[in-house]
C-alpha cells in the first residue's frame, strides 16, 4: 500500500483546514490575514507533502528539461503521492494527467490560466496523455445563475481558452462532465457508494437545503481520476493519474483518494499550486463580480495597463522619501507577487526583489514591468485562441485513443 495506516488515518481526519483567518475549499478562499497564506501551515493542516529540492532533480532528470518555473519558485509548492507517480513513469507504465475547470462564464482569469500552463508544460516534459473535465454540471448545481445549456456554452468558449494553452489535440481529450458522465458511470457509482452524506457535509458544508446535484457531483469529480473512466485511451489498463490543480481544490482529492484506498486501486496522484490573489490584495479574490479585481484572458493591452496602474495593490512607500527609507514590503505588494507567478526570467526577478525590496526600484517601475509581461502573454493567448474554432474544440472532445498511449518503452 502507498500510505502508512497512520498517514492514512491523518488524511481521513482532516476534513477542513484548521488555520485561523483563512478558509480554502472549492467554494470559498478567503484569507484574512491580508499577508501571503502561509503554505506550510497549509500542508500540514491539509496533510499534503511538501515539494522538495529532491522532486525537481528527479523530475529534471527523468524528463531531461529544466523544470518549470512554477516548481522552481515554489508556486506549485505541494503533492501526495508525486513519488509513486514518478516510480510508475520510470518503470515504464506511463501515468496521465487529469485536470480541469467549472465553466462558471465565457471568460477565464489569469488565475484560471495556472494549472493550464503548467498541465502542457508537463505534457510536453512526461509526453503523457492529458484529461481535462469542464464541469458545467458543478457550476449549473453551485452557482445556478443560468441554464444548464448556457454553462455547456461556457464550456465550449473556455475549452477555447484551454486549446489556445497549447495541448496537443493527439495527446489531449476534453470533456463536458454533463456530456461524458454515462462513460465513467460504473466509476461514479462507486464513488458515490463509498461516500457517506455525513462526510460528504464534513468536507464540503452541505446541508438539508442543497440540491441533491450538489451532492452527487463530487463524484463526478472523483471518477477521471480512474483510468478506467477513458476506456478509449486506457482500453484495460490500470494507469495511474496525477492531478494539477489550485490548493483549493484539494478537498475533492482527498475524498478521491479516501475511496481509491477502499477500492484498492492506485491513488490518485496530486499536485498543487498557490493561490494567486485579487488585484486589490492578499486577502481579496478574482472574480466576474468586480472587473478590476482580476486580469481577464479577453482584457485589452489598455484595460491591463489600468487595472495594474490603478487597483495592484503596491507595498511600497506612502512618499518616495518613505520608499527610499524602508523599501517597500514584499509581503503584501501585488505587483511583484504577480511577477512571481509571470516573469520567467529569475535573474530579472531576483534583482527586482533586492531593489524593490531596497527601496531603489519605485512601485511605477515594477508595475510597468508587470504591464509588459502580462500584456505579452495575454495578448499571445489571444492570438491563439483567435485560430481555435468550433471543430478543433469537437476534434479534442472525440472518443479515440491518444497517440501517446501506450507509452513508449525506456523514457
Ligand atoms: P475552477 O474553474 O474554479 O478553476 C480552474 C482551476 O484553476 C485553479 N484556480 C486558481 N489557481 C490559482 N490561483 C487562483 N486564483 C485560481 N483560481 C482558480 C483551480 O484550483 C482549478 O485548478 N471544480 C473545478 C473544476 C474541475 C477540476 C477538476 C479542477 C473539475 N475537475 C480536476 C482541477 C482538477 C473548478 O471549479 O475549477
Amino acid at each position: 500500500m502507498q500510505q502508512s495506516e497512520q498517514e492514512q488515518q491523518k488524511e481521513q481526519k482532516i476534513t477542513q483546514n484548521e488555520i485561523p483567518d483563512l478558509i480554502i475549499n472549492p467554494y470559498e478562499v478567503v484569507n484574512n490575514s491580508k499577508k501571503q497564506i502561509d503554505y506550510d501551515k497549509l500542508i500540514q493542516s491539509f496533510g499534503c507533502q511538501r515539494i522538495e529540492q529532491n522532486h525537481l532533480e528527479r523530475i529534471q532528470a527523468l524528463t531531461q528539461k529544466p523544470v518549470h518555473h512554477y516548481l522552481r519558485r515554489g508556486i506549485f509548492f505541494s503533492h501526495r503521492d508525486l513519488n509513486q507517480v514518478l516510480d510508475a513513469y520510470e518503470a515504464g507504465k506511463g501515468f496521465y494527467l487529469y485536470t480541469g475547470r467549472g465553466p462558471s462564464g465565457d471568460s477565464m482569469h489569469v488565475g484560471h490560466l495556472m494549472p493550464f500552463i503548467f498541465t502542457k508544460y508537463l505534457q510536453e516534459a512526461f509526453d503523457v496523455p492529458v484529461v481535462i473535465e469542464l464541469s458545467d454540471d458543478e457550476k449549473f448545481f453551485h452557482k445556478s445563475e443560468t441554464t444548464l445549456e448556457e454553462y455547456q456554452r461556457y464550456g465550449y468558449e473556455n475549452a477555447k481558452d484551454i486549446i489556445a494553452c497549447g495541448f496537443d489535440v493527439n495527446k489531449t481529450f476534453i470533456f463536458l462532465s454533463s456530456k461524458y458522465a454515462g462513460h465513467m458511470y460504473h466509476n461514479i457509482c462507486k464513488f458515490q457508494h463509498a461516500i457517506t452524506y455525513s462526510q460528504l457535509r464534513g468536507i464540503f458544508g452541505l446541508n438539508e437545503s442543497d440540491n441533491c446535484g450538489k451532492v452527487a457531483y463530487p463524484a463526478v469529480q472523483a471518477a477521471p481520476s480512474l483510468s478506467s473512466s477513458f476506456r478509449h485511451i486506457f482500453g484495460k489498463d490500470e494507469v495511474m493519474c496525477l492531478v494539477p490543480q489550485g490548493i483549493d481544490q484539494d478537498p475533492y482529492f482527498r475524498m478521491t483518494r479516501d475511496v481509491c484506498y477502499k477500492l484498492k486501486v492506485p491513488k490518485t496522484g496530486c499536485i498543487h499550486s498557490q493561490f494567486l490573489p485579487g488585484l486589490h490584495g492578499f486577502g481579496t479574490k478574482m472574480g466576474t463580480t468586480d472587473p478590476t479585481s482580476a486580469i481577464f484572458l479577453t482584457d485589452s493591452p489598455k484595460e491591463i495597463e489600468e487595472k495594474i496602474k490603478k487597483h495592484a495593490l503596491s507595498g511600497g512607500g506612502m512618499t518616495k522619501k518613505e520608499h527610499q527609507e524602508k523599501g517597500a514590503d514584499l509581503t503584501v505588494d501585488v505587483p511583484y507577487h504577480y511577477l512571481r507567478f509571470f516573469l520567467e526570467d529569475d535573474a530579472r526577478l531576483e534583482e527586482i526583489r533586492v531593489q524593490y525590496g531596497k527601496g531603489v526600484m519605485m512601485t511605477s517601475e515594477v508595475k510597468k514591468e508587470l504591464i509588459t509581461v502580462l500584456t505579452k502573454i495575454i495578448t499571445e493567448h489571444q492570438q491563439r485562441r483567435a485560430l481555435v474554432t468550433d471543430e478543433m474544440v469537437q476534434k479534442f472532445m472525440e472518443l479515440r485513443p491518444l497517440s501517446n498511449y501506450p507509452p513508449k518503452k525506456n523514457n
